[in-house]
């Protein structure tokens, strides 16, 4: 951490309190509380962490107000147009752009892990075919620790090599293997000749009995959508997996505990129930109906892919990710999609309402990733499995960063308590 120059004042009842402010490399000066609580017996409140950085990294810059995104210092629209998921997989493991070399061993480390133990086939088989396949991911990751026993010692810098490779090698194995349960047709084994997304497209969409050929622009597409969903810095699924991490628990342990956080609708569930709500819409017509909920307070409803916590501008990803979908549809030849009709509109009209450009709610990344997986034939219930196969990488570089950090300690917030104090217990027949 940064030399501090600069200290915050802080008076309570007439008693002043001297704390160090850091000085990032990029965004605002962060005041250094930890020793609050020791020196004047008080505690922050943050629900919801909107004041709080919970760690310093050196992986992820998000500007929020200029729409910026970077990982290790190269902008997201330069990564989703130059590079490719693997590349931007190991800039943010490793910190750098490899070298030709250091990327070749590295694709083909991550391609020689994609098969799964043939016990864990055993697993999908207990879930009920209608299980949400967030649901089966969050349970076949969990269970790898009681699978890869040689790369679950976090202490070991080999294991948590191996640990990190195998994750996010055999992520999109286990997405498509949830997907192939969920629709009653047989597993398709990872073809090694395939690159990181043709695989998975393979994996999902061929069957035993014929030849199935990867469309390379639709490859492309997704292997976009992966580079565009890597890493997203401090999110919920991020700080829950640093969480679960901080304890000592196992990598495949605090991997699926980051599924489940993403699994939520205000997170990576966006994406699906952004394209279950274009279809509720349905028709061009019915919207000012659903901007009209959407405003109003008493209703819960809100634009679903529109609105982030940190974007106030626009959303980088969101303007890749639409000439994506742009360049989708017209190969698919499906540009006049009632879906996409409907995106469009909701699009022009929300943003030219004032209610929607005063508390700066803009289309996220989720609004139109959904519209091209779509278009790729995927469920909306496998939109989140593949955000959560793409977020992996970054999930497990913010877990090495963390374990690397001698500074690590249990998280462990604290509570503005407003329940009953002390009182004595009252027997049943007295109450
Ligand atoms: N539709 C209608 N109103 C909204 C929306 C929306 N999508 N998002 C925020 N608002 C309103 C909200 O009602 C509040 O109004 P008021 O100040 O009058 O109470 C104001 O905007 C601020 O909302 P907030 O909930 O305090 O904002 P937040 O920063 O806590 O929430 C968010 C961010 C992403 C959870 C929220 O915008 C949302 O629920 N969006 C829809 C879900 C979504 O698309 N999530 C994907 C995020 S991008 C992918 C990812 O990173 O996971």
């Amino acid at each position: 951490m940064a030399e501090n120059t600069k200290t915050a004042k802080l008076t309570i009842d007439g008693k002043e309190y001297e704390l160090p402010i850091h000085s990032p490399s990029a965004g605002p000066d962060v005041i250094d509380i930890r020793k609050l609580y020791a020196q004047a017996g008080v505690f922050t409140y943050d629900p919801g962490f909107t004041s709080t950085a919970s760690c310093d990294s050196t992986i992820t810059f998000i500007d929020g107000d200029k729409g910026e995104l970077l990982h290790r210092g190269y902008p997201i629209d330069q990564l989703a147009s130059k590079s490719h998921f693997l590349e931007v997989a190991f800039t943010l493991l490793y910190g750098y752009l490899p070298s030709a070399d250091e990327l070749e061993k590295f694709e083909s480390l991550v391609t020689n892990h994609t098969m799964i133990h043939e016990q864990m086939h055993y697993f999908f088989r207990g879930f009920r075919r209608d299980a949400h396949p967030m649901a089966t991911m969050v349970g076949v990751v969990g269970a790898m620790s009681a699978f890869y026993h040689d790369s679950t010692d976090i202490n070991d810098q080999h294991q948590r090599e191996v640990a990190s490779i195998r994750l996010i090698a055999k992520m999109p194995t286990i997405a498509a293997m949830a997907y192939k349960y969920s629709i009653g047709q047989p597993f398709v084994y990872p073809r090694n000749d395939l690159d990181y997304a043709s695989n998975f497209l393979h994996m999902c969409f061929a069957v035993p009995a014929e030849e199935y050929q990867v469309n390379p622009i639709l490859a492309r597409a997704m292997d976009r959508i992966f580079t565009l969903h890597a890493d997203h810095e401090q999110n919920a699924s991020t700080s829950t997996v640093r969480l679960a991490s901080s304890s000592g628990a196992n990598p495949f342990a605090c991997i699926a505990a980051g599924i489940a956080c993403l699994w939520g609708p205000a997170h990576g569930g966006a994406n699906q129930a952004c394209l279950e709500m274009l279809r509720e819409i349905g028709t061009v017509d019915r919207i000012p109906e659903y901007i009209a909920r959407a405003k109003d307070k008493s209703d819960p409803f809100r634009l679903m892919g529109f609105g982030h916590r940190v974007y106030k501008n626009f959303d980088p990803r969101a303007k890749v990710m639409k000439e994506s979908a742009d360049e989708v549809l017209a190969l698919l030849g499906i540009e006049n999609n009632p879906t996409l009709q409907v995106a469009k509109e909701l699009e022009r009209i929300a943003l030219e309402d004032p209610y929607f450009a005063e508390k700066k709610l803009y289309p996220n990344v989720d609004f139109y990733s959904g519209i091209i997986l779509d278009a790729m034939g995927f469920p909306t219930s496998m939109f989140t499995p593949i955000f959560a196969l793409a977020r992996t990488v970054g999930w497990i570089s913010q877990w090495k960063e963390q374990l690397a950090d001698p500074q690590l300690k249990i998280g462990r917030p604290r509570q503005l308590y407003l329940g009953d104090t002390a009182r004595d217990y009252v027997n049943i027949e007295d109450r």
